[in-house]
């Protein structure tokens, strides 16, 4: 899947206009993503980042990173995803980079999300959903899915995420109708953000292939 992940990438870079700033996510296919921005480097004013793990490989390349709160509104984000609907919702966050990336997605005009053809789905939730809590709240926030939903949460012992907190992965869901259950979710006193991105889905799927597929 990577050469597919790849192709996507690459693919992404047709969206990238000269003295932009670029949201750039996080993880494999974004990793692609950023090697691929490098070869550009001189035509854009830099990049703002989901993650000290982008961050670090945009810095390497020479691409400078900025503070979105002094950008302002971003007109591109390009991201990966774990799962992506006919809809283009996603479930995001297997890299417990969700509450970032949301942050961006939500600042940006316009969202390209790069997967490999694994990642599409007809119904949400085979990927357990990630979801970002507040340490002290981790069981209290598991109660309460578990009160909701049919799901089962799982504790992602050892993860940290950039921001201090802690993962729940919520296992065998179905989700049927993401945009109501992102809103309960968020609900929830002690979550941070919830791995769903169906309020504010993606604009663009590229689906990594010889050629890419493009979903608009
Ligand atoms: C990071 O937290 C995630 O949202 C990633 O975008 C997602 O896990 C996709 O990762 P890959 O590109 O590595 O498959």
């Amino acid at each position: 899947m990577s050469e597919a992940k790849r192709l996507a990438a690459e693919k992404a870079i047709d969206y990238v206009e000269d003295g932009m700033i670029v949201g750039v996510g996080t993880g494999s296919t974004v990793a692609y993503f950023i090697d691929a921005l490098a070869r550009i480097r001189d035509r854009i004013q830099g990049a703002v980042s989901s993650s000290e793990q982008s961050t670090q490989r945009l810095r390497q390349h020479g691409i400078d990173v900025l503070d979105l709160n002094a950008t302002g509104p971003l007109a591109l984000y390009v991201d990966g995803a774990d799962e992506c609907d006919p809809h283009k919702r996603l479930i995001k966050g297997g890299g417990a980079a969700l509450t970032r990336e949301k942050i961006i997605a939500e600042a940006s005009e316009r969202f390209v999300c790069i997967i490999d053809p694994s990642k599409r789905v007809d119904v949400l939730g085979r990927f357990p959903l990630p979801i970002e809590v507040i340490p002290m709240a981790r069981s209290l926030v598991a109660r309460r899915i578990v009160a909701l939903t049919d799901g089962q949460p799982v504790w992602r012992e050892g993860v940290v995420t950039d921001n201090g907190n802690w993962i729940l992965d919520v296992h065998n869901l179905r989700i049927t109708d993401p945009v109501a259950l992102e809103a309960q979710l968020n609900q929830i006193p002690g979550v941070v953000s919830v791995g769903l991105f169906a309020r504010r889905p993606a604009d663009v799927v590229i689906v990594g292939g010889e050629p890419p597929q493009i979903l608009d």
